[in-house]
């Protein structure tokens, strides 16, 4: 399958923000990644539902919202409501991950699990097949513009084959320092969505930076 590009926003000019996610449609993103943050799971502040809303009505592709906060059940229908169509829970926020699980999947949204650097794939025992995605993080959560870690290839491997050993149609996504330079690695890692805010949101030409990320230049 094609690798689908996904910008993320938090590195968009915020004061522009529908002709922000517009020029990246334009450029070719498949998916617009929204990164929520709560001051508490990770440092930094971001959004909520209402500037998912306002996402929502700038453009027509999946909103991929990633909840980088505490008891992300409290929110999901909000997040949902708002028009997500993807929702990520990070593992490390859900002491019961199969409970929250089912909880986004009521809500009608494709449901996926974030597991930060350090924490291993096999937190996923028992729950991947409920999965639509994996987000593997290749930085610490909670800015944009951090260097890539390279365990995450690893990571990105392992489940990569657990999912085709299990016969499982789970997208395996990466978030955090992803660049056209580590892309090529983390495609042939079996990475099938690569979230990429600095290299897309500063690149001159956008459309050659989703190009490069995707491999097709
Ligand atoms: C980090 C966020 C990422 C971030 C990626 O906590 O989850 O989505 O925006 O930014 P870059 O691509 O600049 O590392
Ligand atoms: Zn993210």
């Amino acid at each position: 399958m094609r690798t689908l590009v996904a910008p993320s926003i938090l590195s968009a000019d915020f004061g522009r923000l529908a002709e922000e996610i517009a020029s990246v449609e334009a450029a070719g993103a498949d998916w617009i990644h929204v990164d929520v943050m709560d001051g508490r799971f990770v440092p930094n502040l971001t959004i909520g539902p209402v500037v998912v809303a306002a996402a929502r009505r700038a453009t027509r592709l999946p909103l991929d919202v990633h909840l980088m906060i505490e008891d992300p059940t409290r929110y999901v229908a909000d997040f949902r409501a708002a028009g997500a169509d993807w929702i990520t829970i990070h593992a490390e926020t859900c002491p019961h991950l199969h409970r929250a699980v089912q909880a986004v999947k009521e809500t009608g949204a494709r449901v996926g699990v974030a597991l930060n650097p350090h924490t291993p794939e096999s937190v996923l025992d028992y729950v991947l097949a409920d999965l639509d995605l994996v987000l593997c993080m290749s930085v610490n959560p909670g800015f944009g513009g951090q260097t890539f870690i390279r365990s995450a290839l690893e990571k990105v491997a392992s489940l990569t084959e657990w999912i085709r050993v299990a016969g499982l149609g789970t997208l395996v996504a990466v978030d955090g320092g992803v660049k056209p330079a580590n892309a090529g690695l983390l495609r042939d890692a079996g990475a099938g969505v690569l979230v990429a805010g600095t290299a897309v949101f500063g690149a001159p030409d956008r459309a050659a930076a989703i190009l490069a990320i995707r491999g097709e230049r």
